[in-house]
């Protein structure tokens, strides 16, 4: 049914800079994290230059997030001038042959739309849902694939169980409401994309965050309790919900959504894996805690600079567990923070090689986008990260791709085509 297609990918407040409309502007304004978005990459005025550069990397494809509270900064107001900044950025795709894949929430949400209670208020998801509908009268005969909800279970676990990103909340009831509005939010925006969108081709999912597993204490059956408890929550809740259409939680929500299957492929970011160990029986120690490094089983490991394990076989056990969904996968993030660009090349090279092995063995694997084009801003932890395959001199706002991008286009190339040359 797809063409596979292969690139990075971004999202708009980590690229485009000067996003004054949004929740995370204003909570760096309040000082809550320690660097400030500012200017970004700059990318809202050097998209055509990155565009360019994605070509000449051998991409087919450009995955990245329109930015709500540009098209709606004040509820019930529509910006032209920011529609037409994103009709330029289709056109200008579109002149170098790179299919967008749209992003329509990266976790960031309208100032007004957070200061009225964001995903906790009654009607969040009416309220989406116009965003959703005039972003598809608008843009929909340029995509043909949508992402509605980027890594939906990892904004809620930072914004309302750690606190770190805003609306700062630690509440596990909150944390389960959010969850439910963003399942009805992606349900309603499925029919919405599916009756509006004016291409042919439609095809619509999430991005879903998903771990590597492994029991701390190998033998201990209550770790394996939890890690099994623990990949059907974070690894496969949401994809079931959305293949059902029941969304559920046990013992604290059941509803039946007005239409079946909301998605048409699995979206997939895979960076990491986790050490789970037994914490008890009751609420969220259910699903295990995940243990310290010192108390990982030892094995020779390599981590990230953000202490990530860096675990290639992870992308293929993914993968292979996702297959019994009978829906093609797309692996819409997968990448590395790291100083080395030799590290880099490594994460390139191992993860298609298993994610080829995945293929092999009989997933059906659309496509690959790495994290990231350019280098950006990685939310709470500012500019040190960096995930691009572009490095970015910030000062100078210039950019220079990394010898890690001809990994990704020889690796890319041989899994899923090279693209033919102008
Ligand atoms: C993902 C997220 C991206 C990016 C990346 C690297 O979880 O979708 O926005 O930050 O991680 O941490």
């Amino acid at each position: 049914m797809f063409r596979p297609i292969w690139g990075a990918a971004t999202s708009a407040h980590q690229v485009e800079g000067n996003n004054f409309w949004n929740d995370w502007w204003a909570w760096e304004e309040r000082g809550k994290v320690g660097e400030r978005s500012g200017l970004a990459s700059d990318h809202y005025r050097r998209f055509r230059e990155d565009f360019k550069l994605a070509r000449s990397l051998g991409h087919t494809a450009h995955r990245f997030s329109l930015e709500w509270s540009r098209l709606e900064p004040r509820e019930g107001e529509w910006d032209e001038a920011a529609f037409r900044h994103y009709e330029e950025v289709f056109q200008a795709l579109e002149e170098e042959s790179l299919e967008p894949v749209l992003t329509l929430h990266h976790f960031t949400n309208p100032a007004w739309f957070a200061e009225k209670g964001g995903w906790l208020s009654s009607g969040a998801a009416e309220k989406f849902s116009l965003y959703v509908r005039k972003s598809v009268e608008r843009f929909g005969r340029h995509v043909r694939v949508w992402i509605t909800f980027n890594e939906p279970l990892i904004y809620i676990y930072q914004s309302y169980l750690l606190g770190r990103w805003p609306p700062g909340e630690k509440d596990f009831t909150k944390a389960l409401r959010v969850f439910r509005e963003f399942l009805r939010a992606h349900a309603a925006a499925y029919k919405i994309l599916h009756e509006a969108s004016s291409n042919p081709e439609c095809h619509v999912s999430i991005a879903h965050h998903c771990m590597a597993l492994s029991p701390c204490r190998s033998s201990h059956p209550l770790d394996r309790l939890s890690l099994f408890l623990r990949e059907w929550f974070i690894n496969r809740l949401p994809f079931e919900a959305l293949m059902s259409g029941f969304l559920f939680f046990p013992g604290v929500f059941f509803e039946k959504l007005p239409f079946r299957r909301t998605l048409d492929f699995l979206g997939v970011n895979y960076y990491s894996r986790d050490f789970v160990r037994f914490a008890g029986f009751w609420g969220q120690n259910q699903f295990g805690t995940v243990c310290p490094r010192e108390h990982h089983p030892r094995e020779d490991r390599e981590f990230n600079d953000l202490g990530w394990e860096i675990y290639p076989k992870g992308l293929f056990e993914v993968v292979s567990s996702l297959k019994r969904f009978r829906l093609p996968i797309l692996v819409t993030e997968n990448g590395v923070s790291t100083p080395d660009d030799r590290q880099r090349q490594r994460f390139i090279r191992d993860h298609l090689a298993e994610l080829g092995r995945a293929q092999r063995e009989g997933a059906d694997v659309l496509g690959y986008f790495y994290w990231s084009l350019v280098d950006n801003f990685e939310w709470a932890e500012g500019f040190k990260p960096r995930f691009g395959i572009v490095e970015v001199d910030y000062p100078l706002q210039s950019r220079r791709p990394r010898p890690s991008a001809e990994e990704l286009r020889r690796g890319c190339g041989k899994l899923f085509g090279q693209r033919e040359t102008a």
